[in-house]
């Protein structure tokens, strides 16, 4: 894509990713520009951030009306976007969203999937034991968190961790995976092939990364 892409992001909470996205963004070179956001949570701090940044904030409240009114209001809100990220985007999207954009919405996943889809991913890495967790970057199919996998990042778990302090670790990895997979997305280089994703890298890049 030669143009800077116009982007819409979802959100439910603080946003602390579209905040990563927002500063991306704001590198004259970097290849999107965050166009529109939009919450499903009326007073979501990520709406002030938006706001912070001069782009555009909606809310569509899910609440009170059937799952397909809902999805068609945030397509008509996101408007004219060529992708959709979610980021902290509590809510699961049906066909009815996703057809609007064809492998074109990104979610942010704080596991390393396929392991520990859903909510609380620390919580459930913490739970089973493992001594690697991580966040990955994928694209949005119609299942909860199975989509094809951009990029992934880990981090150690430590003796003693608490959920907030690996939840802390991995946030810090989402942060660096979301632009670069935004990036590759904006600037054409990702291609699906049954149902699984394959960038074309440049020199010094790789869709695994490591955190502290
Ligand atoms: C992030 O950790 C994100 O990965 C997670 O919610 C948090 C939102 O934080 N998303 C999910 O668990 C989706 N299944 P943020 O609002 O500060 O970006």
């Amino acid at each position: 894509m030669s143009r800077t892409a116009r982007v819409g992001v979802l959100v439910s909470g603080r946003g602390s990713n579209l905040q990563a996205l927002l500063d991306a963004a704001a590198d004259p070179w970097y290849p999107a520009d965050i166009a529109v956001v939009v919450s499903n949570v009326p007073g979501a701090y990520a709406l002030e951030r938006a706001a912070a940044a001069g782009v555009a904030a909606h809310t569509v409240d899910h609440r009170g009306k059937p799952r397909a009114d809902f999805e068609r209001e945030l397509i008509a809100t996101l408007g004219e976007v060529d992708f959709v990220c979610l980021a902290g985007f509590m809510r699961v999207l049906t066909p009815t969203f996703l057809d609007a954009f064809p492998e074109r919405v990104l979610n942010i996943h704080p596991a390393l999937l396929p392991a520990f889809p859903g909510t609380h991913g620390a919580a459930q890495a913490l739970a089973a034991g493992v001594t690697q967790a991580g966040a990955t970057c994928h694209l949005v199919d119609a299942g909860v968190d199975t989509g094809p996998i951009l990029a992934q990042g880990s981090v150690p778990v430590l003796a003693g961790d608490t959920e907030a302090a690996l939840a802390a670790r991995i946030l810090a990895v989402e942060h660096r995976l979301y632009p670069l997979c935004l990036r590759w997305m904006a600037e054409g280089r990702v291609v699906v092939t049954n149902r699984r994703a394959s960038v074309q890298l440049q020199t010094g890049e790789s869709r695994w990364i490591t955190g502290a």
